[in-house]
């Protein structure tokens, strides 16, 4: 990692104090803090996490100034060409790309592990009609614990690749059984015979009545979104994987947390309220200005969602494949004119946002949720499914990370300090004398 440091002195005290810098493969270095409270007395103070490094890690590398994003080292829009997301999910967990005999391993283990225990059928019915499907996922990722107690042999290797294998091939099962009992049809059961993408559109929109044939198109479109949603290094659901993870709880309970997460409008939610924002955008018939100067006045609540990242700084290169892919998707199927009039809005909120000051300024451009609700919505997929979607893909990406800390020799159970600023010591008054 290099032996380069960095030297603080205490102005106060005059104390002085080397720390370690390490050098990662690619990206910012970072200055090791870890003896800084030991040997000065002093924590860090870095709130939302905007300069911390929490871990190291060799899965994904995101160099925000210049838009790259690389799954162990492959560009994605090089994966989105030519993989698909069960090879991306190998890569991811395992570190190199596959051949083709370690693929089909791979795919006949996932396929063995897709059925839920029967008892999950009832699980489910103890919802609400209308729960929302992240609700159901938090809930049943983290029921799933019961029925792999030795899921909890964290630090056994086998059993954290059993876990892992599961919960990637439970995940389909699990969003569209949460689909059709929203809509009260039949659970539909997985299908050895279909790829990985294929199956979970089955599960989705197969009927026992019907023999259901996959479109193509779809299928193709779905398994791109589900590489480009696959990982995103420490993002806020990834973290909370780690952090849960890292009191050696059980996967299914880190990854229900997780879902957890993942499900608000600042990080997965957004797919799902950036089609609600473009709705309301269209069927108010105000210019789209109107919705820009909210976004850019500081009472107002409002933000133009799909835009904006933490780390990129420059446009997201998910966002470029994903609108592109909404493009073709569109012409392909023929898209609808509501599908239509929703990405011709998208693209031109996108148009007027870049040209504006308060956007270039502070380098907002679309995120990757931005387009891929509307690509949902030309699949007929409902709203509250959205953010689901996104944590099928997900899900390998956390259990990626996960995999790493747990192997990881050094990894501690994460436990963050503060900055104090409460009231001092006080001391108890009896209720009769306040
Ligand atoms: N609309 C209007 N203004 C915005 C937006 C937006 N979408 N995003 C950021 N800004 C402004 C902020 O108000 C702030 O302005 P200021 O410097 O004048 O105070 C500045 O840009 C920096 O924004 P922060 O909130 O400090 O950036 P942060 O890195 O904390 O937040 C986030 C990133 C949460 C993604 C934010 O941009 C946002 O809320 N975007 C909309 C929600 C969204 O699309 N989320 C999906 C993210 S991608 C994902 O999770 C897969």
């Amino acid at each position: 990692m290099g032996n380069d440091t960095v030297t603080i002195i205490d102005n106060a005290t005059g104390k002085r104090m080397e720390l370690p810098v390490f050098k990662g493969t690619c990206g910012p270095s970072v200055i090791d803090v870890r003896n800084l409270y030991r040997e000065m007395g002093y924590f860090t103070y870095d709130p939302g996490y905007l300069s911390t490094g929490s871990c190291d890690s060799k899965i994904t590398f995101i160099d925000g100034e210049n838009g790259t994003l690389l799954y162990r080292g492959y560009p994605i829009e090089q994966l989105a060409k030519h993989s698909t997301y069960p090879e991306v999910c190998y890569l991811l967990l395992y570190r190199k790309l596959p051949t083709k005999a370690e693929l089909e391993k791979f795919n006949e283990s996932i396929k063995k592990h897709s059925l839920l225990d029967e008892a999950m059928r009832v699980f489910y019915r103890g919802f609400r009609h209308d729960a929302h499907a992240m609700a159901i996922m938090v809930a049943g990722v983290g029921a799933l614990a019961s029925f792999y107690p030795e899921a909890l042999n964290v630090h056994d290797r086998n059993d954290r690749e059993t876990s892992a294998h599961r919960l990637i091939a439970k995940m389909p099962t699990l969003a569209a059984w949460s689909y059709k009992y929203s809509i009260g049809q039949p659970f539909t059961y997985p299908r050895n015979d279909l790829d990985f993408t294929a199956n979970f559109l089955s599960m989705m929109f197969g009927i026992p009545t019907e023999e259901y044939q996959a479109n193509e198109t779809f299928v193709k479109a779905m398994d791109l979104i589900l590489i480009l949603h696959a990982d995103h290094e420490q993002n806020a659901s990834t973290s909370t994987v780690r952090l849960t993870g890292s009191s050696e709880a059980s996967p299914f309970a880190a990854l229900s947390a997780g879902i957890g997460t993942l499900w608000g409008p600042a990080h997965g939610g957004a797919n799902e309220v950036v089609v609600h924002m473009l709705e309301e955008m269209i069927s108010s018939g105000k210019n789209l200005k109107h919705y820009i100067n909210r976004a850019k006045d500081k009472n107002d609540r409002f933000r133009l969602m799909g835009f904006g990242h933490r780390v990129y700084k420059n446009y997201d290169p998910r966002a470029k494949i994903i609108r592109q892919i909404c493009h073709q998707l569109l012409k392909e199927i023929g898209s609808d004119t509501e599908n239509q009039q929703l990405f011709d809005t998208a693209m031109a909120l996108e148009r007027v946002a870049l040209e504006d000051e308060y956007f270039i300024e502070r380098k907002l451009y679309p995120n990757v949720d931005f387009y891929s609700g509307i690509i949902f919505r030309a699949m007929g997929i409902p709203l509250n499914m959205f953010t689901v979607i996104f944590a099928l893909a997900r899900t390998v990406g956390w259990l990626a990370h996960w995999m790493e800390m747990m192997a990881d020799p050094d990894a501690r159970i994460s436990r963050p300090r503060q900055l104090y600023t409460g009231p001092d010591l006080q001391k108890y008054v009896p209720i009769e004398k306040r």
